[in-house]
């Protein structure tokens, strides 16, 4: 089978992308797949084959030519954080022309890419959450609405974005339409969203050997304020897994991402977050394009899980091409 690694994409997460499409391209067995690089950058998409030449993609088919001899993609391994490739963009596209991918598909990943849509399907499940508050750019903003709704500490996010980019927390009243105009500076829609004191974890759920299995959980421990950008990549935090919760609560939280992923009808690997607040786990987001750098997390649980990345990754092939 012939694999495109799609990596990079249009948003603020590009160098992350390419950083876990790198990863993904290391890890996936050569015996079993022929592997191509594919960066879809804005206006340049292009393929990289493996001496490192580049070749432009014919979008129209999603095709390239080598030697003079087209080639075509059997599967897409979509690891492309932002649009287009966790917003349901390349989705839909691969979708019409006919080519597998390894993500779950276009409405999934719109959905759930969209903070506060996501939130509002999965609230009637019982699937605890913040309260939050949303808001178009162009809105009037009336702050003492937003406080009555949320309090403060609250955080202001942008609606749609990852890696933390135009998220900050705001325990002054003075200071949110600053962190409003800052997350506006990232989407067009903003989610402001009480703040859950207690220990933030994050879980793993994958579609492993058709069966779907919640990984070891991690806690998250922030030298910051949360969980931003630095404490994500640049080591300011302390990423423990398992996470020192109870037995109990390890079940609850894996529970509650399964079922997460199961009302969402997700697809190959994802992960969500949570914050046990008043003892209960209350679920922040998922990503279903989850970062796989040195730095992420889900290579972290999969390898507490004892799954090696080639495992993962080439299961994650199996079931796209069912
Ligand atoms: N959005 C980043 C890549 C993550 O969820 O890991
Ligand atoms: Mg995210």
């Amino acid at each position: 089978k012939i694999v495109a690694v799609a990596m990079g994409g249009y948003s603020t997460e590009a160098q992350i992308s390419l950083k876990s499409g790198e990863v993904v391209y290391q890890h996936l067995p050569t015996n079993k797949y022929e592997v191509y690089r594919a960066h879809l950058l804005k206006n340049n998409w292009f393929i990289v084959d493996s001496k490192g030449n580049k070749h432009n993609i014919d979008r129209s088919d999603f095709s390239f030519n080598i030697d003079g001899e087209k080639i075509k993609f059997d599967v897409v391994f979509n690891t492309i954080h932002g649009t287009p490739g966790e917003d349901g963009l390349l989705q839909a596209y691969l979708n019409m022309l006919g080519i597998a991918q390894t993500t779950c598909n276009y409405y999934q990943a719109a959905l759930t890419f969209n903070k506060r849509d996501c939130i509002s399907v999965l609230k009637p499940h019982g699937i605890p959450t913040a309260n939050n508050y949303f808001i178009n750019k162009g809105d009037k903003i009336n702050v003492d609405e937003i406080i009555q709704k949320v309090g403060l500490p609250c955080f202001v996010k942008a609606n749609r974005a990852g890696s933390s980019f135009g998220i900050s927390k705001v325990k002054k009243k003075s200071d949110i339409i600053e962190a409003i105009e800052f997350s506006f500076q990232e989407d067009d829609e903003v989610l402001v969203e009480s703040f859950l004191d207690g220990v933030e974890v994050s879980v793993g759920v994958i579609n492993y050997k058709n069966e779907v299995l919640a990984l070891p959980v991690t806690q998250i421990i922030s030298e910051n304020e949360f969980f931003d950008y630095d404490a994500k990549y640049l080591g300011k935090s302390q990423e423990i897994t398992p996470a020192l919760i109870s037995e109990q609560q390890t079940q609850e939280v894996q529970n509650l991402a399964k079922k997460v992923f199961k009302v969402l009808k997700l697809k190959g690997f994802t992960r969500s977050e949570f914050i046990f607040h008043n003892n209960k786990a209350h679920f922040l987001e998922v990503n279903t394009c989850p970062g796989l750098t040195e730095a992420s997390l889900l290579p972290q649980q999969a390898k507490a899980a004892g799954i090696s990345l080639t495992n993962l990754f080439d299961e994650a092939i199996i079931e796209a091409l069912k």
